[in-house]
């Protein structure tokens, strides 16, 4: 069974935790692009908030209806968050970020009561290895980087927010100590480690097999 065959069954999965009225947050990737079509196959009464435009402008495209995350006058928590992680260790720990979407894919998932991840099969990981995506602020970028240590820039547009994405690519034992020095680095916008502690659920997709842990 091909991994875009496993991706797809853990996005159909997913789908159905969704329940009408929700409001529901949409990650980003190829993973999600499964889950959106699936989720406007159940023809729910759903509002969204998308992490990045790709995803706003195919959920549209399929009728489902997409809010804005601005401001204050945006809703301060959804019911549900689901989305895809580029690695998954085996304490629930995730790496997100390869494409570049980990920021306001953080901040849903943060906002959320439930947080779903969906992978194929893998994603699942022994360790979490490098590289860790980063965004950073464009003001005081070398300075940033010289703060950092190993890192590289990614060549890629900036994020919708302005920030600029790259990769930090250092070895580390321990993701807590690792999310802990990256985040009090002045500069750096948001990494790419998502702690477990954040993870509702993880539904892992392994041949025509479902696996669903939850961690919570
Ligand atoms: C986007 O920046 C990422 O965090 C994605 O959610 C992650 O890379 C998973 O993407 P795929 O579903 O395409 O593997």
């Amino acid at each position: 069974m091909s991994l875009d065959t496993e991706k797809r069954l853990a996005a159909e999965a997913a789908a159905r935790f969704v329940e009408d009225g929700m409001l529901v947050g949409l990650g980003t990737g190829s993973t999600v692009a499964y889950l959106l079509p699936a989720l406007a196959a159940r023809a729910l009464d759903l509002r969204c908030i998308a992490t990045s435009p790709d995803t706003e402008q195919a959920a549209r495209e399929l009728g489902l209806k997409v809010e804005s995350f601005h401001g204050t006058d945006a809703a301060p928590r959804l019911d549900i968050a689901i989305d895809g992680a580029d690695q998954v260790s085996p304490s629930g720990w995730l790496m997100k970020g390869g494409g570049a979407a980990h920021t306001r894919e953080k901040v849903v998932a943060a906002a959320a009561d439930r947080f779903v991840v969906i992978v194929s099969s893998d994603k699942l990981v022994e360790r979490l290895t490098p590289p860790v995506p980063l965004e950073l602020l464009a003001y005081g970028l070398a300075a940033t980087l010289r703060h950092i240590g190993d890192v590289m820039l990614r060549d890629v547009p900036r994020s919708p927010d302005g920030g600029v994405i790259a990769d930090y690519r250092g070895d580390f034992d321990d993701p807590g100590e690792l999310a802990a020095r990256l985040s009090a680095t002045v500069g750096v916008v948001e990494h790419g480690l998502f702690p477990a502690a954040m993870v509702s659920d993880v539904v892992v997709a392994r041949g025509e097999q479902i696996e669903i842990r939850n961690l919570r």
